[in-house]
């Protein structure tokens, strides 16, 4: 049983993030899809709206599993028996950041394994950070995330407007 995890913050689960865990998915028995916490990002969504998210995006997924943890992700990696580690990648900057965060886990955890999947060329340059920013400009984010998500996007920034008044 193969098992690999897609950690992140997913804040919020774009159209990139649903295109990795769809062909990740199609490598191993079983996909975690694992939302967490990157402390250097102060998140838009609650834990259970980007659970909820990232369920809606991938129902048609028979393999996958979303979870959400509170954790190193070598503690997960370790508990889950997991086989490797999927993250996207779309850039050069995001290797840097990738290369650092693998060889700490690698030095937490020898076993650890991560394996990197190139992002889609037509959504090489789409971020949670970017849909948020469009959308908080009233852009159109339709290209970048489902419509659900992008409701929610909406939705959340109409909720912080009204209380920021
Ligand atoms: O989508 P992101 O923000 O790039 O995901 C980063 C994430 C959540 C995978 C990373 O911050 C993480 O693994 N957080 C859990 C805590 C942890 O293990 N941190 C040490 C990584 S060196």
């Amino acid at each position: 049983m193969k098992t690999f995890i897609f950690p992140g913050s997913f804040d919020p689960f774009s159209l990139g993030h649903q295109d990795i865990a769809k062909r990740a998915s199609n490598l191993c028995d079983k996909l975690v899809v694992a939302v967490m916490e990157n402390r250097a990002k102060k998140s838009m969504f609650t834990v259970e709206e980007r659970v909820e998210m990232a369920k809606i995006c991938l129902s048609d997924i028979p393999n996958v599993e979303v979870i959400s943890r509170e954790s190193l992700l070598v503690d997960l990696y370790r508990e889950l028996g997991a086989s490797a580690v999927v993250r996207g990648l779309r850039s050069e900057s995001d290797f840097r950041y990738e290369a650092e965060m693998n060889a700490a886990n690698t030095l937490m955890f020898p076993k650890y394994q991560v394996i990197f999947l190139p992002c889609r060329a037509d959504l090489a340059f789409t971020s949670s950070s970017i849909i948020k920013e469009v959308a908080y400009y009233g852009g159109d984010i339709s290209r970048m995330c489902v419509p659900a998500v992008e409701d929610m996007v909406h939705r959340k920034l109409l909720q912080n407007q009204q209380e920021n008044k």
